[in-house]
């Protein structure tokens, strides 16, 4: 027979039967190249280039980008037309929030709360990255912080469970639409596998000590969701998981991921994580390593080649061959499921052709809108007014297409990215703006005071457009200082000093303290890292356009003496109404931004919350008692103040988004259940029905019921 004829060729097969005959004629030495992913290229994290010297076409995977689909076609034809079998190579890149095209980054989009943006970006970038030859994403993020001196804050949904979840499975649908054989959709992978962001003090790769509580209710759900909508891959973290490293993890790996969630597709290490347990204490031995990740779990060994180790390790009766067989099958499922088979090769159009599409561009504008979140907007500073004559425009930010691309930018070109500089004159015709760098993001140097202070000078208003600059948060990117570096603040008091109203808008990828610039401003929006729609969405925002609507999914801290700080935290032991409470006494206990807050052009009032049981719905009117249309994020709460294994003081269970015109009013119905949220997670991850007292919470409005056994 025919390589062309053998049964795991014809496409009419049932996938499982197509695997097993490949499966089943392949040699040892194929079966390792399939579980292993080389470096060819470089990514956008410096950290991780390779030089593909150890290219062999029979390798199972291939990491970077490498010169678009004419690359890929040239080394996918030795895979697929000068190797025995003729499998084909997978490419994985990190598309993380957009290819060519820049959308916000991942904590951004969390804050607009609108799960089909997040879709509609994914989709938007698994097209563009499909046509350039990648078929796989290393996305989305779905660690939970607790701790923004972690740079990685920027690249998750934030810090509720169950919105990483909701989010998490909206950028699975947007990258493998429904049927992941279709050209222009990629596959995504779920990381990290788990816990990466209980890191201590915030420092990158560091240990996590995860109680099986946490891990079961925190860490895990969102991978559940993500699993549940059909990612085909995951990720194993970097952490030690309580002296059981993520990457050699069996229960995580096996016992949850596949024996309870019975999840098929395959498990990636991250870079190097193989033969990083050594660092870690754990083997030095890289046949151990080997062995140890693959028999709990983990498939596919990313950059480092311990799993050269496998032949020796069977020959010698220390690893059973069906370990490595089932790890291979979950590989080749995952390339036939992706139809690698019957379209290994990729058109070789020019990237003009699907990149930066005028509709891609319209969806990113409107999820970096959608993403900003107003902090602040004392007696309507915001929005101004387009009749103004002299507007300011000062700091690093104006300028800068990187603060607007943000970390993780894959293939976004920086000179493509429109600044606030740019644009903000389309959007102001009338008024003549003053426009002054001010200050660098980093450093001691004042010499731009001056000429600030002159823009200001000359102005009804004044925009200042500070942060962090695009790369200070992201992998390795751990600081105990999360303010606003160099001689920001000091500049932004100089300004305030002139007593003309001032616009603060700050980027960033993570929470930053704002005690020391909120004083100075009249008006403040955070403006993230919201790519090529950044700056035309500030502007929306700033004239009124677009009414604002972004709520924040992460708390902000007012001190990093308050880390870890983060809505869904237990009760103390006293109230604080109880003098002696444990709370600072050189502090204010409460954030200085809290979770879900995020304030907009107009006002909801809500009022007349019922609860009923046992129909278990819940019901609120929520009325636009302001001028403007506007959109709120309904936020559902739920307390369980007694139970036998004592439960936060409240959780998010529900958030939808109501669109009312000035003076219109809806009432907003929630149906609750009791498995899904009542129960709560118990250290083995069952979920756990208490009848007893509940409290749901709905913006200012407040009901408590009680549900029976059944
Ligand atoms: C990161 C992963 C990433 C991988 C490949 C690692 O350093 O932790 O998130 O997917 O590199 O670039």
């Amino acid at each position: 027979m025919k390589q062309n004829e053998y049964p795991y060729r014809n496409p009419a097969l049932p996938l499982e039967e197509r695997v097993e005959d490949l499966l089943g004629r392949m040699t040892l030495e194929e079966k390792v190249d399939q579980l292993m992913q080389i470096t060819i290229g470089a990514d956008t994290n410096p950290n991780n280039a390779g030089d593909g010297h150890s290219f062999r076409p029979t390798i199972g995977s291939v990491l970077s980008y490498s010169g678009g689909a004419k690359n890929r076609n040239a080394f996918q034809r030795l895979a697929v037309e000068h190797t025995r079998l003729g499998i084909p190579i997978i490419w994985g890149y990190d598309v993380i929030h957009g290819w060519r095209t820049g959308f916000p980054i991942p904590l951004a989009q969390a804050c607009s709360w609108d799960p089909s943006l997040i879709e509609a970006g994914c989709r938007v970038a698994a097209r563009e990255s499909y046509a350039a030859g990648i078929d796989w994403t290393f996305s989305p993020m779905l660690d939970v912080p607790h701790d923004p001196r972690w740079g990685r804050v920027m690249e998750g949904y934030g810090e509720d469970p169950l919105a990483a979840g909701i989010f998490g499975a909206a950028a699975v649908r947007g990258y493998q639409g429904d049927d992941p054989s279709q050209p222009g959709t990629i596959a995504a992978c779920l990381k990290h596998f788990v816990g990466y962001a209980a890191i201590e003090a915030g420092h990158d790769y560091a240990y996590t000590d995860i109680s099986s509580r946490a891990l079961h209710e925190i860490y895990l759900p969102p991978f559940h969701a993500g699993v549940k909508a059909g990612a085909m891959t995951l990720m194993s973290a970097f952490n030690d998981i309580t002296g059981t490293p993520a990457v050699v993890n069996h229960y995580t790996l096996t016992e949850v991921l596949r024996d309870r969630w019975g999840f098929k597709g395959f498990v990636v290490s991250d870079w190097d994580g193989v033969i990083q347990v050594e660092n870690q204490g754990y083997t030095s031995d890289p046949a151990e390593m080997c062995r140890a990740a693959l028999t709990a779990g983990n498939d596919m060994e990313m950059n480092s080649t311990s799993y050269r180790n496998i032949p020796q390790l069977v020959a010698s009766g220390r690893l059973e061959m069906q370990v490595v067989d089932e790890a291979v099958r979950r590989v080749l499922r995952v390339k036939f499921a992706k139809g690698l088979f019957e379209h290994p090769y990729r058109d070789e159009v020019a990237p003009e052709s699907v990149s930066l599409l005028p509709e891609s561009l319209e969806i990113a504008r409107e999820a970096a809108r959608a993403s900003m979140v107003l902090l602040k907007n004392e007696s309507d500073t915001l929005p101004l007014k387009t009749t103004l004559r002299h507007i300011a425009l000062i700091g690093p930010v104006a300028t800068d297409p990187e603060a607007s691309a943000g970390a993780w930018a894959a293939m976004v070109l920086p000179e493509t990215v429109p600044t606030l500089r740019d644009v903000i004159g389309k959007y102001f015709p009338e008024s003549e703006i003053h426009f002054a760098h001010g200050c660098d993001y980093e450093g001691d140097s004042e010499e731009g005071f001056a000429e600030a202070v002159a823009a200001a000078e000359k102005s009804e208003v004044v925009i200042m457009a500070l942060g962090e600059g695009g790369n200070r948060s992201g992998e390795n990117r751990s600081y105990t200082n999360i303010a606003l570096p160099g001689r920001q603040a000091a500049l932004l008091r100089r300004i305030a000093e002139l007593g003309r109203p001032v616009v603060l808008l700050v980027s960033s990828g993570r929470p930053i303290l704002y005690p020391e610039l909120e004083p100075f401003a009249n008006a403040i929006l955070h403006i993230w890292e919201c790519g090529h729609g950044a700056a035309a969405g500030c502007c929306d925002i700033l004239t009124g356009a677009y009414n604002p609507s972004g709520r924040l999914a992460i708390t902000f801290p007012r001190s990093v003496g308050q880390i870890p700080i983060y809505y869904n935290r237990h009760h103390r032991a006293r109230p604080d109404s109880h003098s002696w409470n444990g709370t600072y006494f050189d502090l204010d206990d409460s954030p200085m931004y809290p979770f879900g807050y995020g304030l907009s052009y107009t006002r909801f009032e809500y009022s007349q919350m019922s609860v009923s049981v046992p129909e278990l719905t819940a019901q609120v009117t929520l009325r636009n008692a302001g001028e403007r249309a506007g959109k709120e994020t309904v936020f559902w709460f739920l307390s369980d103040p007694e139970a036998k294994l004592t439960q936060p003081i409240r959780r998010l269970i529900a958030f939808e988004q109501i669109e009312l015109a000035p003076g219109e009013e809806q009432i907003v119905t929630l149906h609750f259940d009791r498995m899904r949220d009542l129960a709560y997670i118990d250290p083995t991850g069952r979920k756990v029905f208490e009848p007893g007292r509940f409290i749901l919470s709905v913006g200012s409005e407040k009901a408590e019921f009680i549900v029976r056994a059944e």
